[in-house]
């Protein structure tokens, strides 16, 4: 088997947990790269390919659901990045509109999705839309970013690599 890992990242969340998944496949076949240094003969090799982004307004870069849209015949494994706070319908929310662009001539293999610290940017325009009264949604959001400053983390990281392995396992178990 020969695995594939593949990601965009703006600030290097996304890169960290695409390195965590890269090492803990136990395979001695893979390599790594980023969405735009990808080859055709890297995709044709791979039987097994994880594919990697940050959430950016709610949606995915287009040049990565491009490349899931050109997969045939592979197992897919998706995972991201995202500031919000994960829940069960956020992640179920993301992948549907993630998976929504896999061929159905491959296997899909499931999401892992953790969050990544955000640009100090963010925070400090969340902070000027703040009235001086305050506002709870406002205060909602900058405690939000202020969580995420701490992400990923070693949980993160270690969930990702025991995402990686599940992942490799049901393909060689398939
Ligand atoms: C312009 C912009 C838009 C973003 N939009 C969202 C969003 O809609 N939902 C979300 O959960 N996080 C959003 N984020 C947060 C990023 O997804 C998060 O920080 C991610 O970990 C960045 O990954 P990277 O370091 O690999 O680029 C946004 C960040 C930026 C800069």
């Amino acid at each position: 088997m020969r695995v594939l890992v593949i990601y965009i990242s703006a600030t290097g969340n996304t890169k960290r947990i695409a390195n965590a998944i890269f090492q803990a496949v136990p395979c001695a076949e893979k390599d790594i790269r980023e969405v735009s240094d990808v080859q055709t003969e890297d995709l044709t090799k791979a039987d097994l390919v994880f594919v990697g982004f940050w959430v950016k307004n709610g949606s995915v870069s287009m040049a990565i659901l491009d490349l899931l849209d050109s997969l045939h015949g592979k197992d897919i494994a998706i995972f991201g990045t995202c500031g919000l706070p994960v829940t069960d319908s956020y992640r179920r929310e993301i992948e549907s509109s993630v998976t929504v662009w896999i061929p159905d001539d491959c296997r899909y293999r499931g999401i892992f999705l953790c969050r990544g610290r955000m640009n100090i940017q963010v925070r400090e325009r969340w902070a000027s839309m703040r009235s001086t009264a305050g506002d709870a949604a406002t205060d909602q959001m900058l405690q939000s970013f202020d969580d995420a400053l701490l992400h990923p983390d070693d949980k993160d990281l270690a969930d990702a690599a025991a995402f990686a392995r599940q992942c490799a396992a049901q393909r060689q178990s398939a």
